[in-house]
């Protein structure tokens, strides 16, 4: 192992601009330096180097790390040789004495998500002998109208209704790269053992090359909750899988257009009727950069979602969560089915010319629906009214780089609210990430300030990589680590860290990131550390944002610890003592709810 100490030190040593500036040609601009990327092809700069962080980040690609990762990937070296390269640029000489990783130690570390990408493989396997042999998932496919040739397009499973199903097909049934898998679970306590997945039916999710990388498995007699999902891995992350991607590329490209719904079974059924361009975001809104992939396949996207009210919230998200990686040729269309149905019930009713009809005839494109959701309750008649409509697009509009899309959606502003489309265009900042050159610094905190609300857990964990110090107030105990966000539990490993001193309480966010590569917290912390340069700074006072977080966690936690009591209740009556704890939790949590936040945290806005 190359010591901790030493890559501390080196990047303490050597300058992320100097090492960058050695490469490519890097232009000051505000706080950073930009220069084109090397690792995708562009014309106008979008990689940005921050000094202050040691961090860099390509707001086109994607692309992020430290000086070590920047040399990996720009020299094609590995971890070791990067290491040692970047030592002889600073005059620094690697610490043999312990030995540079091994050979051993490297494949082992490489080879990770190979292993997980088998035990993926022969889970799913098992999942899917299972089915064939279980008159109970056979009968809940028929009852859904699913037919074997699809089951079997799909790979679709049956998790056995025991503890420890898997244990058949994996004899070391206590390897903790099984839990890494998300495909056993170890109780915290007792250590005890047994599967995620028991009693359900099983749908494969794919990487975009057709890997199995996760599970999702539905329940098949109401049990709850309805479905269950592996948990993000080191080869799943939600944001970025789409459902049925791998399988529906083909469909996609010739029908000129990818259609995006809620549901496992929506893509399913809709596959069998001949709808074979349809994919689903798995349970989370959709994203920029499920968007972004889609646009890397094709020019139209068409959001068809449920048509009840969840259905509907679900598509002004994902109009929200486009408009940033939206591009001129680019034609998304929302359909709204009747509130009784999804995209499964739809086809199933009505067939799929019916379906085809709906989506030609009924979908409205992105500017339409855009409008007529901001104008739904605006009388525009009164001043107030186009007023409030310029205020409530303003945000919107910023947030597209496409120039001409944003040039036609601003005129149409003009023409609804009687301003100037020249006037707007000086009003409406620029897109976050447009070229540096067109980009004044000035303006930029005004549309961070409008930006969707960071989940908490990412909002803790930007605010431990910029500011470790402030890991001294925390307790992991507070963190809710039993939820799926990876983010908390990076947060856990940064205060343990801080806490039994391996790092340092200022260390710089590259060191940070360096100190927890190869472990499952590497990703998690790179990519929150990235965002960090391509965003405004989350909070004003690092401080007071903190208290509010720590408000925040300390009222769920009563929340949690009240509801499990009243649901206690309903079982049985409570003792003595538990309703004496009943009523102080509540008195306590009246008292953190009257003493409010600061309101440093930027709270969620309705569409
Ligand atoms: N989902 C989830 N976890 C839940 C509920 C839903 O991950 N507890 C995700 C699943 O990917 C699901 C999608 O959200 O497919 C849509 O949920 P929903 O509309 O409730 O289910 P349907 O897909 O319509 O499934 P079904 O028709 O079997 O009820
Ligand atoms: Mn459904």
């Amino acid at each position: 192992m190359i010591p901790r100490d030493f890559i501390d030190e080196l990047l303490a040593r050597v300058d992320l601009v100097d090492v960058v500036g050695k490469r490519l040609k890097l232009k000051k601009s505000g706080a950073n330096y930009f220069a084109c990327c090397p690792f995708h092809g562009e014309k106008t700069p979008s990689f940005s180097v921050s000094p202050a962080r040691q961090f860099y980040h390509c707001f086109g690609c994607g692309a992020h790390g430290t000086a070590i990762t920047f040399l990996m990937e720009y020299e094609g070296l590995g971890f070791v040789d990067a290491v040692e390269a970047l030592a002889a640029e600073a005059g620094l000489k690697v610490p043999r004495a312990q030995g540079a990783i091994s050979a051993a130690e490297a494949a082992q570390q490489k080879s990770e998500r190979q292993l997980l990408l088998e035990l993926h493989a022969k889970a799913a396997d098992f999942y899917r002998r299972s089915l064939e042999r279980s008159p109970k998932a056979r009968a809940y496919l028929e009852q859904r109208g699913i037919l074997p040739a699809t089951a079997e397009r799909f790979g679709l499973g049956y998790a056995p209704s025991e503890w420890q199903a898997l244990a058949a097909i994996f004899p070391h049934y206590s390897e903790p790269l099984l839990e890494k898998a998300g495909l056993v679970i170890a109780q915290p306590d007792s250590g005890k053992r047994y599967d995620r997945f028991r009693d359900r039916l099983i749908f494969p999710i794919h990487d975009r090359q057709g890997k199995i990388i996760a599970f999702g498995g539905r329940s098949l007699d109401g049990g709850e909750p309805k479905y269950l999902n592996s948990p993000e891995t080191p080869l799943f992350e939600k944001g970025r899988t789409l459902y049925g991607l791998a399988l529906a590329r083909d469909g996609i490209r010739e029908a000129g257009f990818a259609l995006v719904t809620e549901g496992y079974i929506d893509v399913i059924m809709l596959a069998q009727h001949g709808l074979t361009n349809a994919v689903a975001a798995l349970g989370t809104a959709t994203t920029a950069e499920h968007v972004r992939t889609l646009l890397a396949l094709t020019d139209q996207i068409v959001f068809c979602f449920d048509g009840d009210a969840a259905g509907r919230r679900a598509a002004w998200r994902a109009l929200e969560n486009s408009l940033e990686a939206l591009k001129d040729d680019s034609r998304l269309r929302f359909v709204f089915l009747p509130p009784e149905h999804d995209p499964d019930s739809f086809v199933r009713a009505h067939g799929a010319d019916a379906f085809r009809a709906l989506i030609t005839d009924e979908a409205k494109p992105l500017t339409t629906y855009l409008f007529d959701e901001l104008t739904r309750d605006e009388d525009l008649h009164t001043a107030e009214g186009r007023a409030r409509l310029a205020h409530l697009a303003k945000p919107l509009i910023g947030q597209i780089r496409a120039p001409m899309l944003r040039l036609q959606l601003e005129k149409e502003l003009a023409s609804r609210t009687g301003i100037a489309a020249e006037t707007l265009h000086e009003w409406i900042p620029p897109a976050e990430t447009a070229s540096p050159s067109s980009r004044p610094a000035a303006r930029r905190p005004r549309l961070a300030a409008r930006r969707a609300p960071l989940p908490l857990a990412a909002l803790l964990l930007r605010l431990l990589i910029t500011h470790p110090l402030l890991a001294s107030r925390l307790s992991v105990g507070l963190l809710p680590l039993e939820d799926p966000e990876p983010e908390w539990r990076a947060c856990a490993a940064i205060i343990d860290a801080i806490d039994v001193g391996t790092l340092d309480a200022h260390a710089t966010p590259a060191v940070l990131v360096e100190h927890f590569r190869a472990s499952e917290h590497e990703e998690v912390l790179a990519r929150h550390a990235a965002s960090l340069l391509e965003e405004t700074l989350p909070w004003e006072d690092p401080e007071a944002t903190l208290a509010d977080i720590l408000h925040t966690l300390r009222r769920r936690r009563l929340e949690r610890e009240i509801e499990a009591l009243i649901a206690l209740s309903r079982q049985r009556k409570l003792t003595p003592e538990e309703t004496v704890h009943l009523g102080e939790l509540l008195r306590e949590k009246n008292r953190l709810t009257s003493v409010g936040t600061s309101g440093a945290i930027p709270m969620p806005q309705p569409p």
